[in-house]
């Protein structure tokens, strides 16, 4: 038996599986905060999928603390029978759930939260929600240190009332808890200052005070026990705080690192594809042996063997899969039947993009943040399907289509993966550096998924006219798009001889749009063609992006160092 599939306690709650959704900031709630029919649908994805424990993303316990457009709300009883529907429903599907507990403190911005941010000291915080801008918070008094703690407790409360199992305080990655840790962000003089017992000194009033009035929930402590920046939060600092927090009545605790200071830049608290797998195990190993609470780890555990091992070997109780399960909503349910998964490229466009403005969203899930528009989709059955192109959309497609259907994928190359294969080689994908490792583990499993379905290659085979294709219901082309302007020979050089990598290259253009092809009402009969470039463009906002590129001359994904260079905060 995997253990993963065993059940486990945080607290009083059983879960069913070791499989933890860690709070992924979603932008489905509406303008004010409320559970929209999106919101509940993006959850329920992961839940039929077979999560053990979903926690739901961010919400502060004061307006003060909201530190995103379009946040889910919990500091108000106003929000409580939204949330009491999305818990209702989580049950119904046979998970826990739980909330993340997270005020921004000082990195958010009056125009988002609609006060004057509070802060343990008034220094300058660089806060990018859409747009850039620096604020200097107000500090908290004693007093408003005290009503914050009230806020936490009051917001548990609503969360018991609303039907949640667990509760999980935010006191990492650079928020409120999190700048009273790092000594940069405190300059405190006072009792909240200075010393280590000090800076941990209010996440753990807030911990005691919540536990104290909740003690029927499970409550989770989510720390970053690494800031990686100088005057940070060190590691040996972080493992202690740690300990004082199992000792102080956590439940459990969820560790990460990493805030939106870290060097070199914000993106290590979602450690992108150049970072090793599994980056933060060894700290939640540490910690396991020092602690007597279940520790959940995070931090790129996607590979079903990696987090088998990560329990197995005791490294970690729980394991928290946060853009795994947004590429890969059935990641339970496919290692319980031995499928290969959907991997996450660790590519990070899902958290770029949110925090330019967008709603969740991925590159390689079409569905993900959209799920009510995939409610019913009609889907082919007992059909001759041949799927042109052998790309990330036609391997998408043939694999969701096969079960019920004679699916065959035509390429002319020897090998899958289309043009996908020359993104990997490129300098850059999207804002993360490449590696290749990452392209490869997604574009096998895509293949592997389509073998264990039964669907056909033809490999080395280029369809010219659809008389080739006689005998055949339905014709899919996923063919990828065509360089315009005769660039297609240079750029197609740059790639392969390295020179894209070299630092003094000029910009590199990838032509056509890498988003993946998830088609809700597969083209019928007659000829019908579905381009992979219109159905699998995700958000509007790409489409409205695209539609700024071509009118600067070409439908071209930049792949350069100067949006990688653009530093971002948060
Ligand atoms: C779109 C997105 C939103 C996130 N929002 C939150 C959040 O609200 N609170 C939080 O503590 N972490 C947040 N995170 C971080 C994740 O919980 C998780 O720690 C991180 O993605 C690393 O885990 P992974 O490698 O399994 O993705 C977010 C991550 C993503 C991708
Ligand atoms: S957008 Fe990229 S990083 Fe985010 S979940 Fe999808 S594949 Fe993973």
């Amino acid at each position: 038996m995997n253990i993963l599939l065993t059940p486990a306690r945080i607290g009083p709650v059983e879960i069913k599986n070791r499989i933890v959704m860690p709070p992924m900031t979603t932008r489905t709630a509406d303008d004010e905060g409320f559970v929209t029919d999106d919101c509940l649908a993006y959850y329920l994805a992961r839940v039929r999928g077979g999560t053990g424990l979903i926690t739901v993303e961010m919400a502060s316990p004061e307006k003060v603390g909201r530190h995103r457009r379009r946040e889910i709300g919990i500091y108000d009883d106003c929000f409580i029978p939204g949330l009491r529907r999305l818990t209702d429903a989580i049950h119904r599907g046979g998970a826990k759930v739980s909330i993340q507990l997270g005020h921004a403190g000082g990195h958010t911005r009056a125009d988002i939260c609609g006060e004057t941010p509070i802060a343990p000291s008034a220094i300058a915080h660089p806060v990018y929600e859409i747009t850039f801008e620096t604020i200097v918070p107000q500090e908290m008094t004693k007093a408003r240190i005290d009503e914050t703690i009230a806020a936490h407790v009051a917001a548990a409360q609503r969360a018991r009332t609303a039907g949640f199992d667990c509760v999980e305080i935010h006191a990492a990655h650079g928020y409120l808890i999190s700048q009273f840790h790092a000594p940069f962000e405190n300059r405190r003089r006072d009792e909240y200052g200075g010393s280590l017992e000090n800076r941990a000194r209010f996440g753990l009033e807030v911990l005691r005070a919540v536990k104290a009035a909740v003690p029927d929930m499970g409550v989770v402590y989510r720390l970053s026990v690494e800031d990686f920046f100088p005057s940070g939060l060190p590691y040996a600092e972080g493992r202690q705080i740690a300990i004082w927090a199992a000792a102080a009545g956590a439940d459990a605790l969820h560790l990460t690192a990493g805030h939106y200071r870290s060097r070199p830049s914000a993106q290590v608290v979602l450690p992108p594809m150049n970072f090793p797998e599994a980056t933060f195990l060894d700290y939640a190993a540490e910690v396991r042996k020092r602690v007597g609470v279940p520790i959940i780890a995070v931090g790129r555990l996607g590979d079903p063997a990696t987090a088998e091992r990560a329990v197995s070997q005791g490294k970690a109780d729980f394991i928290a899969l946060g853009r795994s399960l947004i590429a890969e909503p059935d990641w339970v349910e496919k290692v319980r039947r031995g499928e290969p998964i959907r991997r996450c490229l660790a590519c990070n466009t899902c958290i770029n993009e949110m925090r330019g403005g967008a709603r969740i969203g991925c590159v390689v899930n079409g569905a993900a943040g959209r799920e009510t528009v995939f409610v019913a989709p009609q889907m082919p059955r007992g059909e001759r399907i041949a799927v042109i192109g052998a790309g990330p959309a036609g391997l998408t497609y043939a694999s969701l289509v096969a079960e019920g259907n004679h699916v065959t994928v035509f390429d002319k190359d020897a090998q899958p993966g289309g043009a996908f294969q020359l993104a990997a080689k490129a300098p850059m994908f999207q804002e993360v550096e490449t590696d290749e490792r990452s392209f490869a583990r997604y574009l096998a499993n895509l293949v592997a998924a389509c073998q264990t379905k039964g669907v056909k290659f033809r490999f080395s085979t280029e369809v010219k006219s659809a008389a080739e294709l006689l005998g055949f219901d339905l014709i899919v082309t996923a063919s990828g798009a065509t360089y315009r302007f005769g660039l297609g020979l240079l750029t197609l050089w740059l790639i392969k001889t390295g020179m894209a990598r070299a630092r003094n290259c000029p910009a590199v253009y990838i032509v056509g749009n890498p988003q993946l092809v998830l088609l809700p009402r597969p083209a019928r009969h007659g000829g019908a063609v579905a381009s992979p470039g219109a159905a699998g463009s995700a958000r509007d906002r790409h489409w409205r992006r695209g539609a700024r590129r071509q009118k600067q001359g070409g439908d071209c994904r930049r792949i350069p160092g100067g949006v990688a260079g653009r530093r971002r905060e948060g």
